[in-house]
């Protein structure tokens, strides 16, 4: 989608888009201000189909030579970005039903003089590239279909003086690649296990590295993880005859560096329960359980072209959680590289325990700042639906930063408590800790206890339990398709963005 800027309209756009608010009296008179040959039929026409503007309804008025589509955004007075956002993907829905190569968006109705041009140009370009995706590698193509297939966007500017045309671009831009490294979450996501293995993860994070001169990674066999002590996650991988890698990205910026943060990904590339197997139900997805290992590639790949200024460490202990011979045991007790004992007492509940390990290895990497991400249980489905993530923290200060972000970029989260009533439910009678509580409930407190029992005292810590939203069932927003998600990499990465 190549920008191009002009100051008038001349109908060199195939299609206009318009957004209006459900507002009777203003769509009427937005459409007597376009002066159409045959406005009174127009007019009758908005009657007869009923268009109020609500949200995601669309008004097609065909001109001699161009269409203009008006696209409902509801009832807002203003437009936040996420009503960009979702307009924009409202967008997409219509050119995959009209061929159409080249549209047009005539700013000063987009704007109304209330939000800033680069808010808008973000939001517009991370609806866009959002709502074209699609996962269509494994289907045959339908050669009928309409393909969004959209070449040159016409950006019609009041002036394309004090800098808005730069302003529009730098906006553009950033949106651009925020949408692309939660493409690259999404495809990683949506890829099948018996391709997305530990060792097919690990490829795509040197392909990251290899983008960037300020990226870096380490890669680590079975050999150099058991050297480290990490015995808690080996114990998970142990089952599979796929080897685990453990994966560490470190972004280190030039000049001064603001701080030093870690981003920590839950890496099972495919869930089986263990020998605590899952019924097919509970099964028959989770290749997506490396989700939270795909927001942080996704994130590492947008700052491998930023100029972020803070020291970021991506921590992913992948592997596969397998029933086998050589499978860890219900009751088998295990230690972690901090010496601590876990008593592996489900071999389904098995992200806590490979965490236990990335958050003892980013720990030891000196870092004070740490955030961790995983699909880690079903529980916090149930608490919030598909929609929201569990959002937990030791420190209110980041979690109110990391919200905020989530708001703006709308990735709901929701904060759940670390209630200090549930503490010490995790007890284990043979070891420091157990994998799984005896009491009932609260299962995502419950497993976010148990990560707390691995950080130490002067860590701030945050971790988002994304087992809701990393993957839609249906679709989730007008910019946000069935499949991967690839949640959380722009809120994170607005989050190191403006720390
Ligand atoms: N990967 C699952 C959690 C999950 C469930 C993610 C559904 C996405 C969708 C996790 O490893 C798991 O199996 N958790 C168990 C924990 C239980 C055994 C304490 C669960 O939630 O049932
Ligand atoms: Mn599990
Ligand atoms: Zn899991």
């Amino acid at each position: 989608m190549e920008l191009i800027f002009k100051t008038e309209e001349k109908q060199e756009a195939e299609v206009l888009f318009l957004p209006v608010l459900k507002d009777n009296l203003a769509i009427i008179k937005l459409i007597s201000s376009f002066d159409f040959r045959d406005e009174q039929n127009i007019l009758l026409r908005l009657k007869k189909e009923n268009f109020q503007g609500n949200k995601g309804d669309w008004f097609v008025v065909h001109n001699d030579k161009q269409t203009i589509v008006f696209i409902g955004t509801g009832q807002a007075k203003k437009l936040s970005a996420e009503d960009f956002r979702t307009t924009a993907g409202y967008m997409v829905a219509y050119l995959r039903k009209h061929h159409t190569k080249k549209i047009g968006l005539l700013i000063k109705y987009w704007l109304k003089g209330t939000n800033d041009l680069d808010v808008l140009a973000q939001a517009l370009a991370e609806g866009l590239y959002l709502a074209a995706y699609s996962f269509d590698r494994y289907k045959k193509i339908d050669k009928e279909a309409i393909k969004f297939d959209v070449k040159e966007i016409f950006v019609y500017l009041d002036s394309l003086l004090s800098g808005q045309k730069a302003k529009f671009i730098k906006g553009w831009d950033l949106g651009r690649s925020l949408a692309q490294g939660t493409i690259l979450a999404r495809d990683l996501v949506n890829e099948p296990a018996g391709v997305m293995t530990p060792k097919f993860l690990a490829e795509i994070a040197k392909n990251i590295a290899k983008k960037s001169k300020n990226i870096s990674v380490k890669i680590f066999d079975k050999e150099k993880i058991a050297q480290l002590k990490m015995n808690a996650y080996l114990s998970i991988a142990q089952g599979s005859p796929e080897e685990p890698k453990f994966i560490h990205l470190i972004y280190k910026p030039a000049g001064k560096i603001r701080d030093r943060v870690a981003l920590v990904g839950k890496g099972v590339t495919f869930d089986s329960g263990g020998l605590n197997i899952k019924p097919w139900e509970g099964m028959v997805d989770m290749k997506i359980d490396m989700a939270g290992a795909a927001t942080v590639l996704g994130v590492f790949d947008i700052l491998a072209q930023s100029d972020v200024k803070v020291e970021v460490h991506g921590i992913i202990a992948a592997c596969e959680n397998m029933p086998s011979g050589t499978a860890v045991k219900p009751g088998d007790v295990v230690k972690n590289m901090q010496g601590k004992s876990i008593e592996v007492a489900h071999t389904d509940a098995e992200g806590r325990v490979t965490l236990a390990d990335s958050l003892a290895y980013a720990q030891k990497q000196g870092i004070k700042k740490i955030v961790d991400i995983a699909t880690l249980t079903g529980a916090a489905i149930v608490a919030l639906g598909s929609q929201y993530a569990g959002f937990f923290s030791n420190s209110d200060k980041l979690a109110e930063r990391i919200l905020k972000e989530s708001k703006n970029v709308g990735e709901n989260m929701w904060l759940l408590p670390l209630a200090l009533e549930y503490k010490n439910m995790n007890k284990s009678k043979v070891a420091d800790i157990r994998n799984v509580s005896e009491i009932k409930g609260g299962g995502a407190i419950m497993a976010a206890w148990f990560l707390n029992y691995f950080i130490s005292e002067g860590t701030d810590w945050a971790h988002i339990d994304i087992a809701g939203p990393a993957y839609a069932e249906k679709e989730m927003n007008s910019y946000t398709p069935v499949g991967g998600v690839g949640f959380g990499v722009r809120t994170l990465f607005n989050w190191l963005k403006n720390i």
